[in-house]
């Protein structure tokens, strides 16, 4: 059986068996607001803080300076992180940066700066954008799949989706990676918003096969 990594929520080790396998690449789709940056924010963060190991977090939906204010606020200080060489936060938000390749560069050298134990990329479908074709994304998907395997790095790939997403397999990313977790959101009849998480596929374990409901709240996601 594979070594485990926690992903810093209790619950969602359980359904993972004890931990996402090291070394595991997943894929962490969901809609805008289903929770996709908590999630792999506690993932680096608790992944340093608890269990000193290190990461590297890359921003490509929002500017740096955003994310580490707005993590705060969580309890989270990925400045102080920062500060002791445990975490790197890269800042691959602005327009000219989203060059596919030389953004793949400089994530390539921050895991290596740090040795990263850890990487979450926010997100995956914002660093493919620079990409002209489907032949191109494969391309940057493979090479980063191979430069993780060989460092032994557990990650995860943010993939967003519109809301009600359910054809998994029309993003080849989803083949690619070992696993795919989904975090949904949907209205109940009462006019509540409804959030669930399930473990789609992860390669290598069993896993809860049960969708299961979450909250948000200023403690990140939590599973009920
Ligand atoms: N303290 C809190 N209490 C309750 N809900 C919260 C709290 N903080 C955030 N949320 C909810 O979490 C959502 C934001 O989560 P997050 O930023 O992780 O989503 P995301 O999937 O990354 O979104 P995007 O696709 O826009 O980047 C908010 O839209 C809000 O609904
Ligand atoms: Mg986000």
């Amino acid at each position: 059986m594979h070594k485990r990594v926690s992903t810093g929520i209790a619950k969602l080790d359980q359904m993972l068996g004890g931990g996402l396998p090291i070394g595991a690449i997943v894929t962490v789709i969901g809609c805008p607001g289903s929770g996709k940056t908590l999630l792999a924010a506690k993932f680096i963060y608790e992944g340093a803080a608890t269990y000193g190991e290190t990461g590297v977090y890359v921003c490509l939906t929002e500017p740096k300076d955003v994310f580490i204010s707005t993590m705060k606020s969580y309890g989270w200080d990925f400045e102080e992180l920062v500060d002791r060489g445990f975490v790197e936060v890269l800042d691959l938000s602005i327009g000219t940066e989203l060059e596919s390749q030389s953004a793949f560069n400089k994530i390539a050298a921050a895991l290596s700066k740090v040795s990263a134990k850890r990487l979450a990329i926010d997100s995956l479908t914002a660093l493919n954008i620079g990409l002209k074709d489907d032949v191109s994304r494969r391309h940057l998907i493979r090479i980063l799949y191979r430069v993780l395997k060989k460092t032994n790095c557990t990650s995860l790939l943010i993939l967003e989706t519109p809301l009600n997403y359910n054809s998994f397999g029309s993003m080849m990313e989803e083949f690619i990676a070992d696993g795919i977790i989904h975090l949904n959101q949907y209205y109940n009849d009462d006019g509540t918003l409804t959030r669930t998480l399930r473990v789609f596929k992860m390669r290598g374990t069993s896993h809860e096969i049960k969708i299961r409901k979450y909250i948000i709240t200023d403690k990140g996601v939590e599973i009920l």
